[in-house]
Order: structure tokens, then sequence, then C-alpha cells
């Protein structure tokens, strides 16, 4: 294992590769296909992300837009690393990623997560997301609960930064 990461953009032949990391890291929620990725992948409104030890596909990450072009919202339609790869900053830097493209277009980021994901709930608040709602057995199979969290657009939290001086 290198401590050396290729970032770059996901295309159809990782697809794959992605669907097998899904399987392992949501088993009883519905864990995306090979198809569905490609076709994410292949949408002119995703942003998908991956980082690459060697060959090796180890994290994915992508953020959607949805909305008008001149105000446009964003939702992060999934986040993953490898169990093997986990808690050395991968998921950090892919999402640095997302929450860059999502400021420089001034959106806000929405997304869903387990009310019991406590790695990915602590990583959100580091981001600065907060909790909007609780969505009752959002996820299948497992009938598990989701919070919904949403991270503000740029001015907005740079309006509330000055106002905190
Ligand atoms: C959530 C996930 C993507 C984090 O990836 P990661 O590469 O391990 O995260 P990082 O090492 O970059 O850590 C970033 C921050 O996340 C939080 N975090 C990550 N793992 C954590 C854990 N096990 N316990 C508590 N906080 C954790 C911390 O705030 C951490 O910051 P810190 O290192 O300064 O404390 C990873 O745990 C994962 O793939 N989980 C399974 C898939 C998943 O649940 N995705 C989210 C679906 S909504």
């Amino acid at each position: 294992m290198s401590d050396h990461f290729e970032l770059r953009e996901l295309r159809r032949e990782d697809a794959q590769r992605c669907a097998d990391l899904e399987k392992i890291l949501f088993p009883g929620d519905n864990p995306w296909p090979r198809d569905v990725f490609a076709v994410e992948f292949s949408h002119p409104t995703t942003f998908y992300i991956g980082a690459f030890d060697d060959e090796l596909l180890v994290a994915y990450a992508g953020l959607a837009m949805m909305g008008p072009a001149e105000d446009p919202e964003f939702e992060i339609h999934t986040i993953g690393v490898d169990p093997e790869y986990q808690r050395r900053g991968l998921g950090r830097v892919l999402m640095d990623q997302m929450m860059h493209a999502a400021d420089s277009h001034d959106g806000p980021v929405f997304l869903e997560v387990r009310t019991d994901n406590e790695p990915a709930i602590a990583m959100y608040e580091a981001f600065g997301f907060t909790t909007l709602a609780v969505r009752k057995n959002y996820y299948r199979p497992s009938g598990a609960d989701a919070y919904t969290m949403q991270r503000a657009r740029l001015s907005d939290r740079e309006q509330k930064n000055e106002g905190n001086e």
C-alpha cells in the first residue's frame, strides 16, 4: 500500500470496481450495480472522482448538480473508501474536491446518511453539514432511517462568519 494516491474523474471502465466496493460498504442498503455507476458517470451534471493506489481504485465519490444552471443545488450521491484504506484521509480528500466544485457555483449541498453511520456523520459535520430532518425507513431493504443533511452555500457561510466576527 503506497502513501501516494492518484486522483482522477471516473470512467466507464471503473464502474465494476465501484460496484464491488459498494457491495462491501453498503451490504444491506441496495448497493449500486455496475450499470448504475456507468450511467451516473456518463451524465453531464454529475462529477465522479476516484483515488487510485497504483492502478487500483480504493475510494470513490459522486456529486450531482440539480436545478437551474444559474443557481444550482448539489447532492452527494455516494462516497466510499475501501475498508483497508479508511482513516487515512481519503474521504476528506474526495470531500474537498466535491465541496470545491459546489462552492465554485455557490450552491448548497444536500445528502442522506444512515442515522447510525457515525464515521460518515462525523466527516460531514467536519465539512459544515447540519441535520435538517429524519427520513424514516429510507434505506432498502434494511429499513434504516436517514438524516437529510445540508451544507449552506459559500456566500451564506461567509455572511454568517462575518456576523460572528
Ligand atoms: C465515511 C468514509 C467515506 C470516511 O472515509 P475515510 O477515508 O475513512 O475518512 P478520513 O480518514 O478522510 O476521515 C475524515 C473524517 O471523517 C471522520 N471519521 C472517519 N472515520 C471515522 C470513524 N471510524 N469514527 C469517527 N469519525 C470518523 C472524522 O471526522 C475524520 O476526520 P479526522 O481524521 O480529522 O478525525 C468511510 O468510513 C466509508 O467508506 N464508510 C463506508 C461507506 C459510507 O458509509 N459512506 C457514506 C454514505 S452516506
